[in-house]
């Protein structure tokens, strides 16, 4: 071949660019917003920053949950700071009428003008599961969203689940590294009620299936805290189970859906879905010991950890020197690079951009 028949290189993202876009989470995935419980019917508009995206999320009077840009159309001002007129926003500046779709139904300081009419605002598909909001972020080439496929323990009777939430001062990415470390609990949760058993040696291996990969201690289940299951299926979260001691109740292990959603660089809005496998009676006593005594024993846990990734800002892995129990979040990493690689080749092919593009 010629030179003269060679076409031009496909248009390739650079490190910089892949490590940019992931700080803010990764597109085209149904992401959890808010508890659905923060939101109340015809009540006030909530604002917050999910994947570095202003967001304005309300509940009509029917009690669907919208989710739109914060930002009128108008002067840019939040949305947020305005009212809740039960099938619309009603912006607190001029009191231009935002609707459900994001099409701006009236400007009472001048009607009949251009704005009126116009889809101005942009709204995010939501869907409500297990006591949280997801919403579709799509990326430039995925605005519509793919289905909806729900965590199989969180949308089915044979499980019952508690959503535990809370915001971290740490990025989304360290969260999913400590949810694919399970030898951690080995040791910064030896002294908790769960996890104080099982040898403190271990050798790790990987097994891939068809949505993502398993990464188990080699020869110990059911112990501790033996494995962490990544799934990315239309929503990307980590699996894990750890058995109950005698306290627990009857029932089978104790369980966890965690995605970690992406604030912005730094922050992360964390959702844990404590589930166990029962029904009947033993599902109503262990909701109910859940509520009386375990709910605390599981928040202390969780604040080890939130303790140790609390404000440790950026750029923890420079300094690291890993060994075979990081194989887990090794791979973690390499795969959101690929997701990450893939979806910025497409946008550049297409003539795209994306948000926070350098
Ligand atoms: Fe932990």
């Amino acid at each position: 071949m010629s030179a003269a028949t060679l076409s031009p290189a496909a248009p390739a993202p650079t490190d910089q660019d892949i490590q940019g876009y992931l700080a803010t989470g990764l597109r085209n995935r149904w992401w959890p917003i808010l508890p659905s419980r923060f939101v109340e019917a015809a009540g006030k508009p909530v604002g917050i920053v999910r994947l570095g995206e202003k967001l304005v999320v309300w509940r009509d009077a029917a009690g669907v949950a919208h989710v739109q840009t914060d930002r009128c159309p108008h002067r840019s001002v939040a949305l947020s700071r305005g009212v809740n007129e039960g099938d619309r926003l009603r912006c607190i500046y001029h009191g231009i009428d935002i609707g459900k779709d994001g099409t701006v139904l009236s400007v009472p300081g001048q009607p009949g003008c251009a704005l009126e009419g116009k889809k101005a605002v942009k709204t995010f598909p939501a869907v409500e599961v297990a006591g949280a909001i997801f919403v579709w972020f799509g990326d430039e080439l995925h605005l519509e969203p793919a289905p909806f496929i729900a965590p199989e323990q969180l949308d089915s009777d044979e499980f019952s689940s508690f959503l535990c939430y809370a915001d971290w001062n740490a990025s989304w990415r360290y969260v999913y590294d400590n949810l694919m470390d399970p030898m951690h609990g080995t040791f910064l949760h030896a002294k908790s009620h769960s996890m104080a058993n099982g040898d403190i040696k271990a050798v790790f291996a990987t097994k891939d299936h068809e949505n993502g990969f398993l990464f188990e201690k080699v020869g110990q289940r059911d112990v501790n805290f033996d494995w962490s299951d990544l799934i990315d299926q239309s929503v990307m979260f980590v699996r894990l189970e750890i058995p109950y001691p005698k306290t627990g109740g009857p029932g089978g292990n104790f369980g966890i859906v965690a995605i970690s959603t992406p604030i912005d660089d730094t922050n992360s809005a964390n959702f844990f879905f404590r589930f166990r496998k029962l029904s009947g009676w033993q599902r109503d006593t262990w909701r109910f010991l859940y509520k009386t005594v375990l709910e605390p024993r599981h928040w202390a846990v969780l604040e080890q950890d939130r303790e140790l990734m609390d404000g440790c800002g950026l750029g923890l892995e420079k300094g690291e020197m890993l060994y075979q129990h990081d194989a887990g979040l090794i791979r973690l990493r390499r795969y959101l690079a690929q997701q990450a690689r893939g979806q910025l080749t497409d946008l550049l092919k297409a003539g795209k951009t994306w948000p926070g593009r350098a």
